[in-house]
């Protein structure tokens, strides 16, 4: 199997869910050293594990990373789309670089790891993808525009290619977890924010977990955590211009 930013956060965690699972593992972020020392945990797990160190923003990367793995000769029977990064502040201000970065990660590079690798699951009838959305996807997000945007499309993406592949052997998975203690607030700028500071995060082991039964259960859609759960029911019903002004307030700084 293969997961994309498995050197920490949600995505490690996966990892090592898979790797319990005896699960021989691909494993691909930026970070070669931090890719190094995650393949020796794991591999004390028992289970083959492949590192590429790639950044998955480049463009091309996605192309670069599939030539990779079939010139190694190994075989992805389940696809992890999880690497992905957000970006605090208001879009008029927000460098161009961190726009397209995040449009490049989270939907360029996952939607083109898809294309590269659902036809040789379908051809085999068997494969399971899953797409790391985030509860972001169910709402306009101002203050992080540009980032819940990407999520509104990995999961609109995967629900409409898990409707196509139906029947097919291949399950796809859109997984989202809220808020959760990685990495990722402090990257996004958004760790001061009311969703990280009055609300709490979930533990990245307790998400992966909830994304792993979903992923080995063929769900199309799983939310993680009940409390998200409700809160991304209620944006179904709510007038949207008051859904986006909470969005807002919970993007918050506290102080
Ligand atoms: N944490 C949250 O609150 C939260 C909530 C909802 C959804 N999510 C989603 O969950 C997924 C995982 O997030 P996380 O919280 O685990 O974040 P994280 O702790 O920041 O981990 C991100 C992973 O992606 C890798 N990565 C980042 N940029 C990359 C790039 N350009 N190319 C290749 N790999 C890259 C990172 O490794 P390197 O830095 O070494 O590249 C790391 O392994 C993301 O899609 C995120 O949007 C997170």
């Amino acid at each position: 199997m293969l997961i994309t930013g498995a050197s920490g956060g949600i995505g490690f965690e996966l990892a090592r869910l898979f790797a319990r699972d005896h699960h021989n593992l691909i494993l691909v972020a930026r970070s070669g050293d931090r890719l190094a020392q995650v393949a020796s945990e794991l591999r004390a797990l028992g289970v083959t594990v492949h590192t590429y160190a790639i950044d998955l923003a480049a463009p091309n990367a996605s192309k670069l990373l599939f030539e990779q793995v079939q010139s190694a000769g190994l075989t992805v029977d389940i696809l992890v789309n999880n690497a992905g990064f957000g970006a605090f502040g208001e879009f008029a201000q927000m460098p161009e670089e961190q726009i397209v970065g995040q449009i490049q990660l989270n939907i360029t590079a996952l939607t083109e790891l898809t294309r590269l690798f659902l036809p040789a699951m379908l051809a085999r009838r068997s494969g399971r993808i899953m797409n790391v959305a985030s509860t972001a996807g169910f709402q306009p997000g101002p203050l992080m525009a540009v980032y819940y945007a990407t999520k509104a499309y990995v999961i609109s993406f995967s629900e409409a290619i898990a409707n196509e592949t139906r029947n097919s052997g291949v399950s796809v998975t859109c997984f989202c977890p809220g808020a959760t203690d990685t990495g990722f607030a402090k990257r996004a700028g958004n760790d001061r924010s009311r969703v990280f500071q009055q609300f709490g995060a979930m533990s990245a082991e307790k998400v992966a977990l909830d994304g792993y039964r979903a992923v080995m259960e063929g769900r199309t859609l799983a939310i993680s955590g009940v409390q998200n759960w409700v809160v991304a029911q209620s944006t179904r019903f709510a007038p949207r211009k008051l859904v986006t002004a909470i969005s807002r307030w919970v993007s918050e700084p506290t102080s």
